[in-house]
């Protein structure tokens, strides 16, 4: 069985939690590969409303395997608590593995995180604020410590001690700040460590076991491709290594790429982002205001973001960036979020090229600045005032919303296989099951 990888192919917050929850009933392990607690994943089911951060969103499945890989970083404070909520709640948490080969976020990461920001003066990013951009910093600099540096108690204080002697010369020299105080943190992170221990397990070896068997794997990414360092709208990106993008999910969790043989790119019907950076299609009209507050679509699903509480800037579909997307992650299988906020516009838009110094181009460009002065061109279509979100079947759409959800998919390159019309578990249109059998 192939290994089925789940990216966003926007800024984010596409709802790839929901899309996660729907599809993880097909698969056996499911597991997160990269980014950290930055990223925050809503999922509505029978059991309520969940935020979730760190741990996969195939968790409300009592008989999956939900593993968290090597690729991403573990704030073991917030991980926890999220594990202790969701138990409160009656998940059944006993299938949650983490990997020992995760690097950790430390006190120092929030720190620095905030430090970097106010350094950056009017170039910030808006990052989350979580430590997690600085936590890869220190992977790719080879000061990290590891979750297994933290869970075994004979060596930890030796690995604390050399890493904080450096981060806090950094601290207090660098960035003009208190330095961190080394019992403090030895006492607080052993007690973290032991409560963590029974969870940390050599993932790689489980998931390769798994997919010996032949078992359907489900790989979860975090953030969507705009925000990769590589291919996104550098420097206003995060910081994940591996990659979020599709190819980034093999290193992130130790399987090879040819494992991975589907690759659904979850989409919204429009477009939004969370910090700052370019976003070509953004409004600042009453149309923004009416996407932010969840147009005429299912009632208490506003633009927020799930783990900052920022108010998401708002747009129409960016058909160029979403082609870009889709070919940089293979992406075979479309969902397609959040059709039904689009209820109650008069005519909709979907940018189909850009204008800049008077030219038509059609590709996103590196330069910074160049892709802040993109001009959309947009098409227009007719809307549709009809409320969808108890639609089951494509068919029974108003013929407004197929026409658009026809143009996304010519301008995306791949078959939108789903249509989310609701965040709750069973508010689809599935026009191809792409668990089943010989696709
Ligand atoms: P993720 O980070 O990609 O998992 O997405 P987030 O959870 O951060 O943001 C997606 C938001 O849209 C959440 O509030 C979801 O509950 C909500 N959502 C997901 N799919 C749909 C949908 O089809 N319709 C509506 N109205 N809301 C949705
Ligand atoms: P999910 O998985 C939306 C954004 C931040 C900021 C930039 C860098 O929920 O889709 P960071 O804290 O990572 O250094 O911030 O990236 N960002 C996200 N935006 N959804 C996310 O994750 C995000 N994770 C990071 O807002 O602009
Ligand atoms: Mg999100």
């Amino acid at each position: 069985m192939p290994a089925v990888v789940i990216i966003g192919g926007q800024w984010g917050d596409e709802g790839k939690g929901r899309v996660v929850d729907f599809h993880a009933r097909y698969c056996s392990l499911i597991a997160r590969y990269s980014a950290g607690t930055n990223a925050g994943h809503t999922v509505i089911n029978d059991l309520g409303k969940f935020a979730l951060h760190l741990v996969p969103a195939g968790i409300f499945y009592g008989d999956k395997t939900c593993l968290i890989g090597n690729g991403v970083v573990i704030d073991p404070d917030k991980l926890l608590k999220e594990i202790a909520m969701l138990s409160e709640r009656g998940v059944d948490t006993s299938n949650l593995l983490i990997s020992d080969r995760a690097h950790v976020i430390m006190p120092w990461h929030q720190v620095i995180d905030s430090a970097d920001e106010e350094l950056r003066g009017s170039q910030a990013i808006g990052t989350t604020g979580t430590g997690t951009g600085p936590a890869f910093h220190d992977k790719v600099s080879r000061i990290g410590i590891r979750v297994a540096d933290l869970i075994n108690k004979d060596k930890f204080p030796e690995r604390l001690e050399e890493v904080l002697n450096y981060k806090n010369k950094v601290i207090e020299k660098l960035y003009d700040r208190e330095s961190l105080n080394f019992t403090s943190i030895l006492e607080q992170y052993s007690a973290l460590a032991d409560r963590l221990r029974p969870y940390v397990t050599d993932t790689t070896s489980v998931v390769q076991e798994s997919h010996e068997r032949g078992e359907m794997i489900l790989l979860e990414g975090a953030q969507g491709s705009l925000l990769d360092l590589d291919s996104g709208t550098y420097p206003y990106v995060t910081s994940s290594v591996p990659a979020s993008v599709a190819a980034g999910a093999a290193i992130g969790i130790g399987l090879g790429p040819t494992a991975i043989e589907r690759v659904v790119g979850v989409y919204k019907a429009y477009q939004t982002r969370v910090g700052y950076g370019a976003m070509p299609t953004e409004l600042f009209d009453e149309n923004a205001e009416k996407l932010r507050e969840g147009g005429g679509g299912v009632a208490g699903t506003s633009e927020y973001g799930t783990t900052t509480g920022r108010a998401r800037r708002c747009g129409w579909f960016d058909g160029v960036l979403a082609g870009y997307t889709s070919r940089l992650n293979g992406v075979t299988s479309v969902a397609l979020t959040r059709l039904d906020s689009l209820t109650g516009f008069s005519s909709v838009k979907i940018c189909v090229a850009y204008e800049l110094n008077g030219k038509r181009v059609t590709a996103l460009p590196a330069e910074v600045n160049e892709a802040s002065n993109l001009v959309p061109i947009y098409e227009e279509m007719p809307g549709w005032s009809e409320d969808v979100s108890s639609v089951r079947n494509i068919n029974d759409l108003p013929r407004e919303a197929i026409q658009y959800v026809r143009r996304i998919e010519q301008l995306v390159g791949a078959p939108i296989d789903m249509i989310s019309v609701g965040p709750e578990r069973d508010q689809a249109i599935v026009t191809r099951d792409i668990f089943g059998g010989n696709l």
